[in-house]
């Protein structure tokens, strides 16, 4: 029997947790604790998600659009408190970085394993994006990213309950969100992930205007990587049907497109 009293500390491991913060440079840059902690905050994030987003997967499958309604919106809570931590960054004067950088060696954001599960989970699977995790990993990708490709990603759950209810092509979509009839419940199922889809793009976008405040333009990261590699993945999405949907009901409205890529009219 465990005779020691559980406290605080010991519950939540406080002391193991407040270890893990170890600047690098020498003698300790005083702005690199905080750039740490931001980021281990932002992991800490990253395993709540993961760890929701298969039980948002299962409830879809399962037709539980109420309860997966409801957990999408603390997940959608938690990509806001993700932001709002990173946008913290933005007090990072960029000389303070320039002094402590050379300590990070090759180290950089793009090998977060935990972000690279969240897209593949979440359905992420733009040719562009695949070519480039092949290339980053020389044709294998390590045990849990091949895990995360192989699972069933949200996007497919949301494919799949949309089938069952009949909706297979855009011209069903358009038609579902011009009348959603008895099924509102999927409807704000399916403007939750919209609302999934736009946090990630703004972290996307505001992580390039972090890049830029702090490094320029043109610095190359520490991964090796130019900026514009980081615009470029601004335009992914999870859902595309759902953004493209709007187009159709744009033209359904009466009004006109200017461009209508081939791929998003399928
Ligand atoms: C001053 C703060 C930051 C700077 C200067 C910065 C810089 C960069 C740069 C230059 C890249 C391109 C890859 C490379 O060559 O290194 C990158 C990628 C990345 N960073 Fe940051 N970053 C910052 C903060 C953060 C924070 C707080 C996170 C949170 C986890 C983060 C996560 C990532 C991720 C996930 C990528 C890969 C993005 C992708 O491939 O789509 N970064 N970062």
């Amino acid at each position: 029997m465990d005779t020691d009293e559980l406290t605080y500390g010991s519950y939540l491991r406080v002391p193991e947790l407040l270890a893990l913060q170890q600047p690098r440079s020498e003698p300790p840059h005083p702005e690199e604790l905080h750039f740490i902690v931001v980021h281990q905050a932002l992991e800490l994030w990253m395993k709540l998600l993961q760890h929701d987003l298969g039980r948002i997967v299962e409830l879809l499958d399962g037709d539980g659009f109420g309860r997966a309604l409801a957990l999408l919106g603390r997940v959608n809570h938690t990509l806001e408190h993700a932001l709002d931590q990173m946008r913290s960054l933005h007090s990072l004067p960029p000389w303070d970085l320039q002094q402590f950088r050379s300590y990070l060696g090759t180290a950089s954001g793009s090998q977060s394993v935990q972000f690279r599960e969240l897209e593949l989970r979440s359905g992420l699977r733009e040719p562009a994006y695949l070519k480039a995790l092949e290339i980053e990993y020389g044709g294998r990708l390590p045990e849990p990213l091949a895990t995360r490709l192989a699972q069933r990603s949200l996007a497919e759950a949301h494919a799949g309950a949309a089938a069952r209810l009949g909706i297979d092509d855009l011209a069903g979509w358009a038609d579902f969100y011009v009348d959603p009839g008895p099924r509102t419940d999927f409807y704000l199922v399916c403007e939750a992930l919209v609302d999934y889809d736009e946090r990630w793009i703004r972290w996307r976008q505001e992580h390039v205007a972090l890049v830029q405040r702090t490094l320029g333009d043109h610095a190359r990261g520490t991964g090796g990587m130019a900026i514009a590699y980081l615009q470029r993945t601004t335009r992914y999405r999870f859902f595309p049907v759902l953004w493209a949907l709007r187009d159709e009901l744009v033209v359904r409205g009466g009004g006109q497109l200017v461009r209508r890529p081939e791929h998003e009219t399928s």
